[in-house]
């Protein structure tokens, strides 16, 4: 592999931290432009000073991105407002997502950029029609986020088609591991269930549980999408990033109070959050074929990886779990105890 200086858009976050590490132990050099709205410069730490660079800066100022492409090949673009905070903030939305991924692939072609891996969503689908979605799968998303995602994808595959432009789109269904959000609008379901369940709270599942994810482990999400920048063939295509096992929330519950030994854990229903997606699931073939993607870690695997992570860290959960708002998409962002009218 050629060493080369990439540019990771959103690299202070979950997956741009993990996607970073992976570049610096490969021996490239990485230039991380983040706002830190959602994510934490701790979430470099560890990684070679004299091979990743952050830079404190928002994608949507354009001096900014002029100034950190220089001398970059690859660009990783993960930077995003997330879908929780595009329920109160569309606008936001459409200009992170949308508009200011157009604005960077201007800024990238212009400065000769060899390679642009677009980080897109499953959310893009909306609810599957067929089990396992391939990326011919119609797209008709649910939500104001999945929107954005869309258009930020559709300006990244028009770039390839009419300027030649070497992208690539990813779209990785939900992740979890280390680093994950359980905290205000950015809180995921595996680190809240995982956190309550190791503090002996109930769990609580939006609607009726039956809706479904293919839940993938940070680790190989972001090998995903560090593939989908290195393999030539995959110019100009849209690649899955998931392990195509599907898992109702209902389940993720279970496999959750196993992996944190609290079986005796409650699960309680709450309404469901307006927009969810019913049923989600990746038809991996594809990223087999082009980028040689097989996921290599399990559902239970990655779960027991996570409890053994927030023992390390020495924090207790019930303590983590101050920063959580329950139904998170109906504040502001802020972090006010969230509460919610719950059936068990
Ligand atoms: N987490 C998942 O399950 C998942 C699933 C599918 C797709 N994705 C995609 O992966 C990418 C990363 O998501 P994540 O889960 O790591 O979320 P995250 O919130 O941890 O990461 C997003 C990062 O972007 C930064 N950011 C936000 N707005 C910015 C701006 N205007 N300028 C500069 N930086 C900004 C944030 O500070 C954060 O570090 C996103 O593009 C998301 O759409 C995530």
């Amino acid at each position: 592999m050629i060493r080369e200086t990439a540019l990771v858009t959103g690299g202070a976050g979950f997956i741009g931290s993990e996607l970073t590490a992976q570049l610096a132990a490969a021996g490239h050099r990485v230039v991380v432009l983040d706002s830190l709205v959602t994510g934490r410069r701790e979430n470099l730490d560890g990684l070679p000073a004299d091979r990743v660079w952050l830079v404190v800066g928002d994608v949507r100022d354009r001096d900014a991105v002029t100034s950190v492409l220089r001398d970059v090949s690859i660009v990783f673009h993960l930077a995003c407002v997330n879908l929780r905070r595009a329920f109160v903030a569309p606008r936001e939305a459409n200009d992170v997502n949308a508009t200011a991924t157009l604005d960077l692939l201007i800024a990238a072609r212009a400065a000769g950029v060899a390679r642009f891996v677009h980080v897109s969503s499953s959310e893009v689908y909306g609810t599957a029609c067929a089990a396992a979605m391939s990326e011919d799968h119609p797209t008709r998303p649910t939500t104001t986020y999945g929107a954005s995602k869309l258009a930020g994808e559709a300006y990244a595959r028009a770039f390839f088609a009419t300027h030649s432009f070497p992208t690539v789109v990813v779209r990785p269904f939900n992740s979890f591991g280390p680093r994950a959000h359980h905290e205000g609008t950015s809180g995921e379901v595996v680190p809240r269930f995982l956190l309550r369940a190791l503090a002996g709270r109930e769990l609580v599942v939006f609607g009726d549980g039956q809706q479904t994810r293919d839940f993938t482990y940070v680790t190989d999400t972001a090998r995903g999408i560090l593939l989908a920048g290195h393999i030539q063939a995959a110019a100009g295509r849209t690649v899955n990033i998931g392990t195509g096992r599907e898992t109702s929330v209902r389940m993720l519950a279970e496999h959750v109070a196993a992996a944190a030994d609290r079986p005796d854990v409650a699960v309680v229903h709450a309404d469901a959050r307006p927009g969810d997606v019913s049923r989600q699931c990746a038809d991996t073939t594809l990223a087999g074929r082009l980028l040689g993607f097989t996921p290599e870690v399990t559902l239970e695997q990655g779960l027991r990886r996570l409890v053994e992570w927030y023992r390390v860290r020495g924090v207790a959960a019930g303590q983590l779990l101050e920063d959580e708002v329950l139904r998170s998409w109906e504040t502001s962002g802020g972090t006010e105890a969230g509460s919610v009218a719950v059936r068990s």
